[in-house]
C-alpha cells in the first residue's frame, strides 16, 4: 500500500466500522474465542492493575467484560468510530469513552495499568505500530499488561480491501516476530502468545494472533 493513500484509506475504514458499528457488536459480542481471549488475560490482573485504557475499543465488548469481572476497575477507552464509541458508552456505562485516534496515545493524559489493543493493528501501519507500542510502554506502570490481537501474515501482503466506491477497510498483515521484537525492544516481557483461525465465507481461514505483553523496565 503506498503511503500516500493510507489516510483516504483510513478515512473508509472508519466511515465503514461506523457505518456497521451495530453490526459488528451483534456479530462479536458472542463470538467465543474472542471472549476466551478476554477472559484470559482478565485472569492476568491482580489488585494493583486498576486503569485500563482500550485503544480502538470498537463497541465496548471488552470493556464490558472486564468491568463484569472487575468491577473496581477504572476504564477508559477510544475509537475513531463514533457509532462505535456510542455503542461502547451503551455497553459499558461505567467506563469512559471518547472519539479519538489511537495513533495519539501520547495525547492522553495519565498512567495506565493495562492497555488493550485488539484487532487495533490490522489499520495501523508499521511505523504506526512500532509507535503505539512505544507509547504504550510510556504510559503503562512498571508490571502493566498490555494486550495484543491481530492479524497474522507477511506485512507485504497487506491490502486495502474495497468493498465498493465508499466502504472498504485496510488489513495490515503483522508477523509474530515483528511483534515479539517491537515489544522486547520497548521493554516488554511476552507473557502469552497464541493463534486461532479466523474462518471465512469464501476464502482460507485468517490466522487471528494474540500476544499477551508485560512492562518490565523503564519509570
Ligand atoms: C476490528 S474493530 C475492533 C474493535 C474492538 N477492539 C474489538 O476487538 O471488538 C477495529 C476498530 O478500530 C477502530 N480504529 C481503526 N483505526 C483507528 C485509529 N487510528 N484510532 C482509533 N480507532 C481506530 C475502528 O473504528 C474499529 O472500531
Amino acid at each position: 500500500m503506498p503511503a500516500a493513500d493510507d489516510q483516504r484509506e483510513l478515512e473508509l475504514t472508519i466511515q465503514t466500522f461506523d457505518k456497521y458499528a451495530q453490526q459488528y457488536c451483534d456479530k462479536f459480542e458472542s463470538y467465543k474465542p474472542y471472549i476466551e481471549s478476554y477472559e484470559k488475560f482478565a485472569a492476568l490482573f491482580t489488585p494493583r492493575h486498576r486503569q485500563v485504557l482500550d485503544a480502538a475499543c470498537g463497541p465496548g465488548l471488552f470493556c464490558r467484560l472486564l468491568w463484569q469481572q472487575i468491577p473496581r476497575l477504572d476504564i477508559k477507552g477510544i475509537d475513531l468510530a463514533p457509532a462505535m464509541v456510542n455503542l461502547a458508552r451503551s455497553n459499558c456505562p461505567d467506563a469512559q469513552f471518547a472519539v479519538m485516534d489511537c495513533r495519539d496515545l501520547d495525547q492522553l493524559d495519565g498512567r495506565f495499568d493495562a492497555i488493550i489493543s485488539a484487532f487495533c493493528f490490522p489499520y495501523l501501519n508499521q511505523n504506526e505500530v512500532t509507535e503505539f507500542i512505544r507509547s504504550a510502554a510510556e504510559m503503562l506502570s512498571v508490571g502493566g499488561l498490555l494486550f495484543i490481537s491481530t492479524m497474522e501474515g507477511r506485512y507485504e501482503n497487506s491490502q486495502f480491501k474495497r468493498r465498493s466506491e465508499d466502504e472498504g477497510v485496510l488489513n495490515y498483515l503483522y508477523s509474530e516476530s515483528f511483534i515479539s521484537t517491537t515489544l522486547i525492544e520497548q521493554g516488554f516481557v511476552v507473557l502469552d502468545l497464541f493463534r486461532q483461525n479466523y474462518p471465512l465465507d469464501n476464502a482460507e481461514a485468517d490466522t487471528d494472533l494474540f500476544v499477551f505483553a508485560r512492562k518490565t523496565s523503564g519509570n
